[in-house]
């Protein structure tokens, strides 16, 4: 390629996109602009979640989840080799970023399955439960309230960026929540039917009862490519002052 037409190409891309960071398909904001944040936000959403292999971000959609080990209100509980299905189509419903406390807030909603070896023992409610199988989840209208506790710190370049230092969220499943697992009762048909009805019929207490420390793996590798990408883009590049 002659130079030419090397920085012919470097001015079309300029061109195309120009007030971006330079990977996210996103309109710069001011922090304080709630709307134009969330718009951001939205249509950056999927790039984000599909990975960014430029700047060294996972694929957060379908994300490889970190084995999950829970002893929780009498169930132990384990997922190997999970893998969590949907936050690409998420709909963000508001981002509110606080500059003063260095707080910024995701709220959003999205539709996922999640499948994976699973290991459960103990009771589950109020019932007696044992297996060790394949587990499909399916989550319909998960809401989520996701806060972010940040510091700045200035790069070798001298610019800020963002650090997130610890996170809180919570979450409500408004939709439902469908359970299908394999080889409950050591493959004991009747047991399995009966404990799949139990399962489906009370989705609401299980998910809210059991849901956190799946939810809190996905939310921690999802923080952990935040944490990647406001690393690679100092903040003064991605937002208007
Ligand atoms: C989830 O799926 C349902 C049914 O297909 C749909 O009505 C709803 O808008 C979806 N929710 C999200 C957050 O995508």
């Amino acid at each position: 390629m002659t130079m030419l037409v090397r920085s012919g190409i470097i001015v079309a891309l300029c061109l195309i996109v120009p007030s971006l960071s330079f990977v996210l398909p996103v309109e710069k904001c001011r922090l304080d602009d709630s709307k134009c944040l969330t718009q951001s936000f939205q249509n950056g959403l999927k790039t984000f979640m599909e990975g960014m292999p430029e700047l060294g971000t996972d694929v957060l959609d379908v994300m490889e989840m970190e084995d999950i080990e829970f002893d929780l209100s009498g169930l132990q509980f384990a997922l190997k080799g999970g893998h969590l299905k949907g936050l690409k189509n998420s709909i963000i419903d508001q981002i509110v970023w606080d500059t003063k406390k260095k707080v910024m807030e995701m709220n959003f909603r999205s539709n996922n399955t999640l499948n994976g070896h699973y290991k459960a023992n103990g009771r589950i409610l109020i019932l007696p439960i044992s297996g060790d199988g394949e587990l499909k989840l399916k989550l319909r209208d998960v809401q989520f309230k996701v806060l972010i506790n940040y510091i700045l710190k200035k790069g070798s370049d001298g610019k800020d960026r963002v650090v997130p230092k610890k996170y809180e969220f919570v979450f409500e499943v408004l939709g439902n929540a469908h359970f299908e697992l394999t080889n409950l009762f050591n493959g004991n048909k009747e047991l399995s039917d009966s404990m799949h009805i139990f399962l489906n019929d009370n989705w609401k207490e299980i998910s809210t009862e059991f849901g956190r420390p799946i939810i809190d793996a996905g939310i921690k590798k999802m923080l952990k490519n935040i944490a990647i990408f406001f690393d690679k883009n100092p903040i003064d590049d991605i937002s208007i002052q």
